[in-house]
């Protein structure tokens, strides 16, 4: 059954006059299986949101998990704790911890539930630094070009960061980007990338591509790609594949360790809620686990964990994703993404995912029967498999701005990209379907006015 048919079905069920029916959204919201899950986070008001808008004491309609994801309450109490344990124990803190997280250990208390998050085994993953800085640590590793095989394939759109770090690594090793970088670029008046255009590149270039890296979502028009059928074509063709999760992590189900993808990347505070500049994560598979030959930039606390104090000068890596750390964790953000991951704990991501389907249907649904398509078109995938929370909206007629800023003012956030995008992503785990409706009505409302 697709999620429309779902929706569907659900319409009938209600009794509901029809989709912006408040009693369709309410019957929705009473029959979620994670309807309690919202409770786990503060939302913020509308008058804490927009300063003057009515009904001020009433949560605001958020819309921007793609970016920040709410606060979820657990995180107070883990990062309290750890203030409390360091005004008591100071030093002594990193091996006695009253809460029994040694913050020597730090690190080990979200190694394992991260990696469900993702799909990989514990060992395949490491929770550390931020995510520009991991990728240029997998790259370094990864990134081995020969005068044969010296090419980066990425999307042509990837989020500049990512293009930055690329670009900077192949110029690290000497070479020039003009000759080493490919840039998938989506055909001539289209805005995704299609596979089987993916998947014509890396045949032709293959032989001569070091490393394929994609986001996993794309951070402005949503579309997901389809990871494990490119990752396959270019492992077959001899490269590298890694993939930055920063959009997909905590918002689909990936699988990486059966999609047999190398390595991976992502940050924590887009769909994982773990904070502002919150700590990453990173995924390596287990095959390349002791392959201690590849290069990789060192630190101490990629090193054997029962040495790691004897400060010998001798450089032993941890097996696994471990073995790629540098530096002592940042305590207060692990125990922030303690506190987040603690929600995740609460659900799967095969029942988040159940929820979004029907979730972000429901709003795509809605756009495309209420709008125009002289006021407004998604640029997301249609295909709901090809997509995760978000939903890229162009509006037409240079009116973006003008819608923006009139969602804003209703406290509903979202957020723009220049010209003429904006981004809504209706997160599962703190979303309500009414949140939806009440988006749809006022907008219908601010497009009434503007065009
Ligand atoms: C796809 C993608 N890559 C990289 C980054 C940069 O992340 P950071 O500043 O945490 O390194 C972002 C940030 O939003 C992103 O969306």
């Amino acid at each position: 059954m697709t999620p429309q048919d779902n929706l569907n079905l659900h319409l009938a069920e209600s009794k509901a006059k029809d989709f912006l029916d408040s009693s369709f959204a309410a019957y929705m919201d009473d029959n979620d299986p994670l309807k309690a899950l919202r409770d786990e986070f503060v939302i913020p008001t509308r008058g804490e949101i927009a300063p003057g808008a009515d009904r001020p004491n009433e949560p605001c309609t958020y819309f921007c998990g793609n970016s920040l994801g709410l606060l979820p309450k657990a995180v107070a109490r883990y990062v309290t704790e750890e203030l409390q344990v360091w005004g008591e124990g100071a030093v002594n803190s990193h091996f006695k911890h009253r809460f029994g997280r040694p913050w020597v250990r730090i690190e080990e208390t979200v190694q394992e539930q991260s990696a469900r998050v993702v799909g990989a085994k514990k060992d395949e993953v490491a929770i550390m630094n931020t995510l520009t800085s991991n990728l240029h640590t997998l790259l370094a590793a990864f990134y081995t070009p020969t005068q044969e095989r010296h090419k980066i394939l990425i999307e042509s759109k990837a989020f500049p960061s990512d293009h930055y770090a690329v670009e900077s690594q192949i110029r690290w090793h000497q070479r020039d980007p003009k000759d080493s970088l490919i840039c998938q670029e989506p055909r001539q008046g289209e805005s995704l990338l299609r596979t089987e255009d993916i998947l014509e590149t890396i045949e032709k270039h293959g032989h001569e591509i070091a490393v394929v890296c994609f986001s996993g979502i794309q951070f402005y028009t949503g579309q997901y790609f389809e990871m494990e059928k490119i990752t396959k074509a270019a492992q077959a063709k001899g490269c590298i594949v890694g993939w930055d999760l920063a959009h997909a992590a905590g918002n689909v189900p990936v699988q990486l360790h059966d999609w047999n993808v190398d390595f991976a990347c992502w940050c924590s505070y887009k769909y994982l809620n773990s904070g502002p500049g919150g700590i990453a994560g990173i995924f390596v598979h287990e095959r390349h686990a002791t392959d201690f030959n590849r290069n990789r930039l060192a630190g101490w606390w990629g090193h054997d964990k029962a040495t790691r104090f004897d400060m010998v000068n001798e450089f032993k890596p941890i097996a696994g994703a471990a073995g790629f750390q540098h530096s002592n964790p940042s305590v207060l953000t692990t125990s922030a993404l303690l506190g987040s991951l603690s929600v995740f704990e609460k659900t799967t991501m095969t029942d988040m995912r159940k929820k979004s389907f029907l979730l972000t249907g429901y709003l795509y649904h809605l756009l495309t029967t209420e709008f125009s398509t002289d006021v407004l078109e998604i640029i997301t995938p249609a295909d709901p498999e090809q997509r995760g929370a978000q939903l890229s909206l162009v509006f037409k007629r240079g009116k973006m701005m003008d819608i923006f800023e009139g969602l804003a003012k209703r406290a509903i956030v979202g957020d723009e990209r220049k010209p003429d995008v904006i981004r809504v992503a209706p997160t599962p785990l703190y979303t309500r379907f009414e949140d939806v409706r009440l988006f749809i009505v006022n907008l219908k409302e601010l497009v009434a006015e503007f065009y």
